[in-house]
């Protein structure tokens, strides 16, 4: 994994908050999973960044907590709806809900979470409490907006990269620029800066997305924690297919259409295969071209910021990380 030590501390007190924070009660075939998906673990990123944004504009992270809090469960429900979605048997090395208990539990305990992190909000002073809760109903429409792109992509074979790139901004990166622009809000930050670290947070979530798609086809199976091929095998159209689509030469090229139209009851050999015209048609390097072009974009705007350099630095070696990471 990228080398993420330094945010260690906001880890620490988020997952205390995590533990203390939340009341299950019942019925227990609501709560459990609820308590199930949220200690699985998982990186716990969109929390830090917001308590880690607070602090760098001068807040308290701890009135960040509940916000963070609220990102965190969003994700967590996010996360069981998409694997009911995707048809994904694993969630942090572990069964997914909806295969654990069956498909009736991940949607309600997964609605559940979504109500209980709006009321995360509650405690906030009604102005901050406003900005907050119009940028998170805000996101959280554009997730949906995302997942059902990706949802419809699968079974659409004329999907460009530009449609891809807003696909993934709003499934995945709205949500890191949201959590970030929380702690500038929180923070008391000028409007210019909170839009700043926004457009931060949607760059780098742009190409975290693309890394996420790298590592669903090319990650360890021992770490990964999720099936590897599973974006294969539900023919996703990632960059690494379109782009291996624009590059292959027409043979290659009919094959990867043909193996994206295909579910077999077997699906190890179609993986492999699919994976093959990944790497030989270029497709690989240049998705992690667009991963560093992205989290470039993410730097440059840094320029704008009116914190201190070595706050801009903190966050500078946040995005570094993140390219680095194998989970
Ligand atoms: C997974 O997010 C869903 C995506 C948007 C790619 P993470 O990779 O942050 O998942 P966890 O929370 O660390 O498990
Ligand atoms: C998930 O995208 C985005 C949301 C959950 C909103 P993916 O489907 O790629 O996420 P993983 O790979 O299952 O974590
Ligand atoms: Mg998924
Ligand atoms: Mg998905
Ligand atoms: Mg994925």
């Amino acid at each position: 994994m990228g080398d993420f030590k330094f945010m260690d501390q906001y880890k620490v007190k988020f997952l205390d908050h995590l533990k203390t924070r939340i009341e299950y009660t019942e019925p227990k075939n609501l709560y459990e999973p609820i308590r199930y998906i949220l200690d699985l673990g998982g990186k716990r990123l969109r929390p830090i960044l917001t308590l880690m944004t607070a602090e760098l504009f001068g807040g308290d992270p701890d009135e960040a907590m509940d916000a963070a809090l609220a990102i965190e469960m969003f994700h967590n429900f996010s996360l069981v709806h998409d694997d009911i979605m995707d048809d994904a048997p694993l969630r942090r090395g572990r069964t997914t809900v909806h295969e654990k208990w069956d498909l009736n539990t991940g949607i309600l305990s997964g609605d559940a979470m979504l109500i209980l992190a709006y009321q995360f909000f509650e405690g906030y002073p009604p102005e901050t409490f406003k900005k907050l809760t119009a940028l998170f109903s805000k996101t959280a429409i554009e997730v949906c907006e995302g997942q059902q792109y990706d949802v419809d992509f699968e079974t659409r074979d004329d999907v460009t990269i530009p449609e891809y790139l807003k696909m993934i901004e709003y499934k995945t990166s709205v949500l890191v620029a949201a959590a970030m622009k929380m702690g500038a809000i929180i923070a008391n930050a000028s409007d210019k800066d909170a839009e700043i670290i926004y457009e931060f947070g949607r760059n780098l979530g742009i190409a975290f997305q693309l890394q996420d798609d790298y590592l669903d086809a090319f990650g360890d199976p021992k770490t990964f924690g999720k099936q590897v091929g599973g974006d294969i095998m539900e023919n996703k159209k990632t960059f690494l297919y379109l782009k291996a689509l624009q590059m292959a030469p027409k043979q290659r090229k009919e094959g990867l259409m043909h193996l994206y139209s295909i579910k077999p009851e077997n699906p190890s050999t179609k993986v492999e295969a699919v994976k093959a015209i990944f790497t030989e048609s270029g497709a690989v390097d240049l998705t992690k071209e667009e991963i560093k072009s992205h989290t470039q974009k993410a730097f440059d705007v840094l320029g704008q910021l009116t914190i201190a350099e070595a706050n801009k630095q903190v966050l500078r070696k946040f995005g570094e990380a993140l390219m680095e990471r194998t989970v």
